[in-house]
């Protein structure tokens, strides 16, 4: 495993991740009856990781939706970019959560192996206004990830805490389709705000948003909202409307008592811009997905206002 690392980056920084790891030898010694009892105690004492915010980040909000390819990374890229449109004195990070397949260096135009700071962190790569990282910076382009899963919580925690995130106004962090460990060590570890979930209309998506939804009320991660993304199709020439993938979102939502607060239909030009690493918001600005982008980002930052009004008045 070690070798397999170092030949995926050879950076320093990961090898220094895999020391981190027991090795099988370990793992076996400590692997009879007595010692699984004693180990089992000592971790049920640890509770639940302790939350430590990350120093100066204000407020993180992740996007997010168990099922995969519903628009996930295209939602916080656009959010992320928004938010700074619309509040050009705010900084606004960007963070790729999805470490099998990061995709926001392509989305926001970012290459480059980034630098290490003087204190030893990782400085972000800045675009678009958006301070961003992801695993597909720190990994060269066509190599997969193979990782089990203490491996990917440290690379998280890598993604975290070893970046100069500091000062930032809020940190949208872009998360992997599913329910797995990803979403797990950022909720333990990290006190998230609020999540967006973005999902199709199709009954075989709603179905798996819900369990996302299920997963995050069991976290105790507040959901801000849903994101119906690929809402239905306009026919380009007549303007009818298709809902080619069905119709079920408002059922859902209300059925999880969820609102939905943004809607987007199926674009060409809108994958275009993404997948040329020009979002929407800034390709093409006077566009009904760009306005919509922007009241997405809105709400969000109406939503971190109204969160800290409530905890000034709790405290
Ligand atoms: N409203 C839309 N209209 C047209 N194409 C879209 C729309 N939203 C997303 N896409 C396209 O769908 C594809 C998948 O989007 P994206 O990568 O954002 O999904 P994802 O949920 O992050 O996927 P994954 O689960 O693999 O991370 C992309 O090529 C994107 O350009
Ligand atoms: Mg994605």
């Amino acid at each position: 495993m070690q070798k397999v690392i170092q030949r995926l980056n050879g950076h320093l920084l990961f090898s220094r991740i895999n020391h981190n790891l027991p090795s099988i030898n370990t793992i076996r010694l400590t692997n009879t009856k007595n010692d699984l009892k004693e180990h089992r105690a000592r971790v049920m004492a640890r509770g639940l990781p302790e939350k430590k915010p990350l120093p100066g980040v204000k407020s993180i909000i992740l996007v997010a939706s168990g099922k995969g390819g519903v628009g996930k990374t295209t939602t916080a890229v656009n959010l992320a970019c928004a938010m700074k449109v619309i509040e050009p004195d705010k900084e606004i990070g960007l963070l790729d959560a999805d470490v099998f397949g990061p995709s926001v260096p392509l989305m926001m135009n970012i290459t480059g192996e980034p630098m290490l700071n003087d204190d030893n962190l990782i400085e972000p790569i800045l675009n678009y206004g958006v301070k961003c990282m992801s695993m597909g910076l720190l990994v060269s382009g066509e190599n997969a990830v193979v990782w089990r899963g203490l491996m990917v919580m440290q690379a998280l925690d890598r993604l975290t805490r070893h970046v100069a995130w500091g000062p930032l106004d809020c940190l949208v962090v872009d998360t992997p389709p599913g329910t797995g460990d990803t979403h797990l060590s950022l909720a333990q570890n990290l006190p998230i705000d609020g999540a967006l979930i973005v999902t199709t209309p199709q009954s075989a998506a709603l179905q798996v948003t819900k369990r996302g939804v299920n997963m995050f009320e069991k976290l105790k991660v507040p959901i801000i909202g849903l994101v119906e993304n690929m809402s239905h199709a306009l026919c380009t020439e007549c303007g009818t409307v298709n809902y080619v993938f069905g119709n079920e979102t408002k059922r859902t939502a209300d059925e999880m008592r969820l609102e939905i607060i943004e809607s987007f239909e199926v674009d060409q030009n809108m994958s275009e811009c993404i997948n040329s690493g020009k979002p929407a918001i800034y390709a093409l600005p006077d566009s009904i997905h760009a306005e919509k982008y922007r009241h997405l980002a809105n709400k969000v930052f109406k939503y971190i206002d109204d969160k800290e009004k409530e905890q000034v008045k709790a405290t």
